[in-house]
């Protein structure tokens, strides 16, 4: 079983290749190292993974881990490289495919808009036509929560209708769902996409909420709390999430033959956490008070996020069981180690 990890590099894709790896299982690592955000947490992370830099870049386009030997390789590349991206599937001969690379983020995609075109829409099709063309077992890709968009009804679940997103990243995920369906059905090609939900750990992204609250907090400066902390998050600590990546990529190819081709599952803790909770968790574990700045609802924003993952459960034996108390004290207790404050 030889796997590809797009987006490596990232917070979630750093994570799944470390579980893999753990599995004893040969992965290769792609991502371009953008900089969306402070690219010296995604070197810390390649480091994490054997893959050491060289003053400030990666050494080489492709290089072996440390650590990990032939078993984990790292390229760095765009999914946009029309001419780079089949030559690595034509010398690896992947089996499966996960694509974790994307233009993350809602907020920044009313800033960039062509981010998020070049790397989930551009990306996305170039790593669809690889997949055929190198006739892959199963591609599993994240989708996002920020599908649902203006769905009212909770918890949120795949039979709901997605036809409303309120931000350009939500469209272009719902349209990556839109993408695997027209390659399942056309060319056989089995897919599995999956709604990620609010994902919070250590090596966790600094645009997100609790990367953004525990250095504020720290830094001893306001907080922004917007709706006025009338917010709900379905909170989902990594190594749940990686857990159910992992259960639907190491499925057997005969057992997975008997599933749908085309395949699209909620992937949270099944519970809607109060921010305000979230907050006090944060507080909490940093034995300090946030200054809160109350703030309305942000543009391309949403005030709840649930996920129903009985489809999960009932396919995968899918159990999120890390509790926020436990899930923010490893992420704060990380951050502070990493960070030495
Ligand atoms: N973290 C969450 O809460 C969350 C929620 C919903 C969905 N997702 C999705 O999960 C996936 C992983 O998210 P993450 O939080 O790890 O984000 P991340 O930004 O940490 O990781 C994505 C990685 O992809 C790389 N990348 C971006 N565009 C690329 C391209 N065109 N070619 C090659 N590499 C590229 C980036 O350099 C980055 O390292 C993304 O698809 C994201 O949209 C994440």
């Amino acid at each position: 079983m030889k796997i590809l990890v797009t987006g490596a590099a990232g917070f979630i894709g750093y994570h799944l290749c470390e579980a893999l790896l753990k599995r004893d299982i040969e992965v290769v690592g792609i991502d371009s190292i953008n900089d969306y955000y402070d690219q010296n947490l995604k070197f810390g992370r390649l480091s994490q993974l054997g893959i050491e830099k060289i003053g400030a870049r990666v050494p080489l386009r492709r290089c072996t881990s440390t650590k990990h030997g032939s078993k984990f390789k790292f390229v760095r590349m765009n999914l946009e490289d029309r001419q780079e991206l089949p030559k690595l599937f034509e010398q690896e001969e992947f089996r499966v495919v996960c694509n974790l690379a994307a233009q993350a983020g809602v907020r920044y995609s009313l800033e960039n808009p062509s981010a998020y075109i070049d790397s989930n829409i551009v990306g996305f099709v170039n790593l669809l036509e690889c997949c055929r063309h190198y006739k892959i077992e199963h591609l599993v890709y994240a989708s996002s929560s920020s599908v649902y968009g203006l769905n009212d009804k909770i918890p949120f679940s795949t039979t709901d209708n997605v036809d409303h997103p309120i931000s350009l990243y939500a469209a272009s995920k719902k349209s990556n769902e839109l993408m695997a369906h027209t390659y399942s059905h056309l060319f056989g090609l089995p897919t599995t996409g999956l709604r990620f939900f609010t994902v919070y750990g250590p090596w966790g992204r600094p645009d997100m909420a609790i990367f953004l609250f525990t250095k504020a907090i720290l830094d001893n400066k306001p907080i922004n709390v917007f709706n006025h902390g009338e917010m709900e998050r379905d909170f989902t600590y990594v190594n749940d999430i990686v857990d159910g990546v992992e259960r639907i990529l190491m499925e057997p190819n005969d057992k997975r033959k008997q599933r749908p081709i085309y395949n699209i599952y909620n992937i949270g803790n099944n519970k809607a956490i109060k921010l305000t909770d979230f907050i006090e968790s944060i507080e909490h574990n940093l034995g300090k008070t946030a200054v809160k700045n109350m703030l309305p609802m942000q543009p391309g924003d949403v005030t709840r996020t649930w996920a129903n993952v009985d489809n999960l459960i009932q396919d995968y034996n899918y159990s999120p069981d890390t509790d926020i108390s436990v899930g923010v004290k490893s992420f704060t207790d990380w951050y502070c180690q990493h960070y030495k404050v």
